[in-house]
C-alpha cells in the first residue's frame, strides 16, 4: 500500500492532521492499534485553548463543539478554606477556554474524516517505522493477523507515549527528559450537575482536588491519590467524602453526588523527546511529550504540534518548500517546554508533596500572593488560556 503521509495513531493528533491535510487534497492513511469503539470510548480531559478551537474550526469539525461546548472566562484556585478567581477574560484582554470533552472531539474528527472518504485502519497495529532516513519511509503493520507494509513520503508518529514511532529512533539520535511524580489522580465521572459554573483547582493538606465538568449535567472530579492506590479501594461514598473534605465549605455544601459512570487512576509524569523530527519521521502529541494534567495542556499541545506539522506538509506539497519541515521540531519544542514548565509549576503549587511542613507554608504563601496580585494572576491566566502559536514563517 502507498500513500503520501502515513499516520500512526487515531488520537486527536493523528486525526486532526489527517483532516487538515485532506482539506488540502493531501492523502494519508491512519493506522490505529485499537478498535473504533475503544478509541471513541476513552475518557480524557476536555479544556480547549483558543488556538485549539481555531484549528478545529479550520478543520471544519467545530459545529457540535460550538453548539455544546461551554465557554469559561475564569477558573478558581481554592486553598485554606477560601478561593480566588482567575478572571482570564479580563486579565488576558478577552481570551477564554472552551470545555468540550476530548472524547467528543475525537468522535467528531473520526466521523468527519470517514464521511469525507478518509482512510482509517482500525485494529491495525504498526510494528515498526523503517527507512525514515531515506526518501521512501515504510511502516510495517499487522492487519487480520497478516504483516503488511505502507510506503509513504512522510510518517507522522501520533501514537502516544507507548507507541512504536519514537521507539523506532536509535537511542543515540534522541534525547529523553522525564520526571515521574510519586502520586496520581483518582477521577470519577458522574451524571450530576457540576458544583460550580467554572473549574476549581483545590490545594488541601490532605492533597489536591479538581472539580471539572463535561456539561451542565455531567461532572468530572479528581482527588490526588497514592501511585499504588487501586480503584477497588474506593466506594463512591468514600470518593465523595474525600472530595468534600478537600474543597472549601461553600462548595462542599452544594456538592451533588451520584453513582460513578467511570472511575480510574492516572499517573502523573513530565516527559519530552528531543528533537521531534528524524528525516521523514515526525513525532507529534503524546509520542513526543507528556505532562501532568494540571492545567489541561496535553490535548492542546498535540493540537499545536499539528498546527505546525500540517502547515509544513501543506507548504511542501503545495509550494515544494522543505524549510518549514526543517523548522518543525524547534517551533514545537519552544512551545512544549513552556507548557511543561507551567504544568510543573501548577502541579507543584497545588499538590501534596510528602509531609515536610515548609512545603505547605510556601504553597499557601504563593496562593495568598496570587490572591492579592493582579500581575501574578495575569501570568496564570496567560498560560492557562494558552500561549500564542508563534508563526514559524
Ligand atoms: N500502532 C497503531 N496505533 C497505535 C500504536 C501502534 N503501534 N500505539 C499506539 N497507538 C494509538 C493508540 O491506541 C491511540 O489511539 O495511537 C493513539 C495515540 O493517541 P493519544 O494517546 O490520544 O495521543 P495524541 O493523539 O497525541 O493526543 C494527546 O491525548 O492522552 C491524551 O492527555 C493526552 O490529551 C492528550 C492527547
Ligand atoms: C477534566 O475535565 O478532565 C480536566 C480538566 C482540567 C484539567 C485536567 C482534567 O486540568
Amino acid at each position: 500500500m502507498r500513500t503520501q503521509v502515513g499516520i500512526i495513531g487515531s488520537g486527536p493528533a493523528g486525526l486532526l492532521l489527517a483532516r487538515l491535510l485532506h482539506l488540502q487534497g493531501i492523502e494519508s492513511v491512519i493506522l490505529e492499534r485499537q478498535s473504533r469503539a475503544y478509541v471513541e470510548g476513552r475518557i480524557r480531559a476536555g479544556v480547549l485553548e483558543q488556538g485549539t478551537v481555531n484549528l478545529l474550526r479550520e478543520a471544519q469539525v467545530a459545529e457540535r463543539m460550538d453548539r455544546e461546548g461551554l465557554i469559561h472566562d475564569g477558573v478558581s484556585l481554592a486553598f485554606d478554606g477560601r478561593s480566588t478567581r482567575i478572571d482570564m477574560h479580563t486579565l488576558t484582554g478577552g481570551s477564554t477556554v472552551l470545555v468540550y470533552g476530548q472524547t467528543e472531539m475525537t468522535r467528531d474528527l473520526i466521523q468527519a474524516h470517514l464521511d469525507a472518504g478518509g482512510v482509517i485502519k482500525y485494529e491495525a497495529p504498526a510494528v515498526a517505522v523503517e527507512d525514515f532516513l531515506t526518501s521512501q519511509p515504510r511502516i510495517t503493520y499487522e492487519e487480520a493477523g497478516r504483516r503488511q507494509e505502507l510506503t509513504c513520503d512522510f510518517v507522522a508518529g501520533c501514537d502516544g507515549y507507548h507507541g512504536v514511532a519514537r521507539k523506532s529512533v536509535a537511542a543515540d539520535k534522541i534525547r529523553l527528559f522525564e520526571k515521574i511524580y510519586s502520586f496520581g489522580w483518582l477521577g470519577i465521572l458522574s451524571d450530576t450537575p457540576p458544583v460550580d459554573e467554572e473549574l476549581i483547582y483545590a490545594n488541601h493538606e490532605r492533597g489536591f482536588a479538581l472539580c471539572s465538568m463535561r456539561s451542565h449535567t455531567r461532572s468530572r472530579y479528581y482527588v490526588q491519590c497514592d501511585l499504588d492506590d487501586q480503584v477497588e479501594n474506593w466506594t463512591d461514598d468514600a470518593f465523595w467524602d474525600e472530595l468534600r473534605r478537600r474543597i472549601p465549605p461553600q462548595f462542599a455544601e452544594r456538592l451533588v453526588t451520584g453513582p460513578r459512570l467511570e472511575m480510574s487512576i492516572a499517573p502523573l509524569r513530565s516527559f519530552v523527546a528531543e528533537p521531534m523530527r528524524f528525516g521523514k519521521l515526525f513525532l507529534a502529541g503524546d509520542a513526543a511529550h507528556i505532562m501532568p494534567p494540571t492545567g489541561a495542556k496535553g490535548l492542546n499541545l498535540a493540537a499545536s504540534d499539528i498546527f505546525y506539522l500540517s502547515q509544513a506538509l501543506i507548504a511542501y506539497y503545495g509550494q515544494n518548500r522543505a524549510d518549514l519541515l526543517d523548522r518543525y521540531s524547534d517551533a514545537c519544542l519552544r512551545r512544549v517546554w513552556k507548557a511543561i514548565r507551567f504544568s510543573w509549576w501548577f502541579t507543584s503549587l497545588m499538590h501534596k508533596f510528602g509531609d515536610d511542613p515548609i512545603n505547605r507554608r510556601l504553597q499557601l504563601a504563593e496562593l495568598d500572593y496570587l490572591a492579592n496580585s493582579e500581575a501574578a494572576r495575569t501570568a496564570v491566566a496567560e498560560n492557562y488560556v494558552g500561549l500564542p502559536f508563534e508563526s514559524f514563517e
